[in-house]
């Protein structure tokens, strides 16, 4: 039984393995030749806002021939407090596969545990592990391999999606630069749990000096909105701009996971002159999730 959890817990061959089906299906897509779910459903439990994760999990699952049921937790007996262990064991039974979109890391894996069906984690507060596998896998469609590239992640340094940066950048030997405030920097217990080369730094123009790619993430993560007047004074200068931008190797690629607010982590020019490689990476999120459930059920 194969899950996708972290990229913690993934090996760099299970990466190129599906980066390698992320490119036959893009390439595919019309003809929709494979269908791995035939047969099946799947179940999208989420219990944070999502567009882009709930729209390329469910065009992809009925894609590869499955059929898709999207469960918002609030509106099952979970968000009345049922345990998710029991949630899963009901599941379980039922469905052939889950994607589920939530707080804690303990409870996507206490959820595989339980259901015995293949679990996908489509953001917690620890890890966003499709995210980052969509991004390097449309970093390497622009530029070829990342490893040895310079990688400057700028803004709140200590969420899920840096996270997630962290554990790909020691598998995939390049380097990753976080710049951010003291307080929003990684913990040091994740970087020592993830090992490679990543260094963490305030000053945002070292940071950028040499870039191949920026990447930013919203300053205020879903569940930490109670904190966001503070975080957008701490973060504040936090931001990828054009200036900044100019600093980077000629031909460096921005990247945001989005949502963007304009503004804050990134400027409405930077922005807009770098739309065509964002909005690839969101499409991307379709081709390589595809990738992800064709290699959870081989
Ligand atoms: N990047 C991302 O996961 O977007 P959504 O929150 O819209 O799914
Ligand atoms: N760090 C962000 C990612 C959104 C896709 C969040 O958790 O809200």
């Amino acid at each position: 039984m194969r899950h996708l959890l972290s990229i913690e817990k993934l090996s760099r061959t299970e990466m190129e393995e599906i980066w390698k089906a992320s490119t036959i299906l893009k390439k595919e897509r019309r003809l929709q030749l494979k269908r791995p779910l035939a047969g099946q459903t799947w179940s999208l439990l989420f219990s944070k806002s999502s567009t882009r994760t709930r729209v390329s999990f469910e065009v992809g699952i009925r894609e590869l021939g499955g059929q898709v049921m999207f469960l918002s937790a609030h509106e099952i007996q979970l968000g009345r407090g049922e345990p998710i262990k029991d949630t899963a064991r009901v599941l379980g039974r039922m469905v052939h596969g889950a994607v589920i979109r939530t707080f804690a890391q303990s409870d996507v894996e206490e959820f595989a545990q339980y259901s015995g069906i293949s679990t996908v984690n489509a953001l917690t507060d620890d890890e966003h592990p499709c995210q980052i596998l969509t991004d390097i896998f449309t970093f390497q469609e622009k530029r070829g391999p990342i490893e040895g590239k310079v990688v400057t992640f700028v803004g709140d340094g200590a969420c899920n999606v840096p996270a997630s940066w962290i554990f790909a950048a020691a598998k995939l030997n390049f380097e990753l630069r976080i710049a951010a405030p003291k307080a929003y920097q990684p913990a040091a217990s994740l970087l020592a749990r993830a090992g490679g080369k990543i260094i963490c730094m305030e000053d945002l123009k070292a940071a950028a000096g040499g870039a191949d790619l920026f990447y930013t993430d919203v300053w205020v993560s879903m569940g930490k909105e109670a904190e966001s007047a503070e975080r957008i004074r701490h973060l504040a200068g936090y931001q990828i701009n054009q200036d900044l931008i100019r600093l980077a190797k000629p031909g460096a690629l921005v990247m945001h996971c989005l949502p963007a607010y304009r503004g804050k982590e990134i400027t409405e020019d930077a922005f807009e002159a770098n739309a065509g490689t964002i909005f690839d990476q969101a499409e991307n999120r379709l081709h390589v999730q595809k990738a992800i459930l064709s290699w959870l059920v081989q």
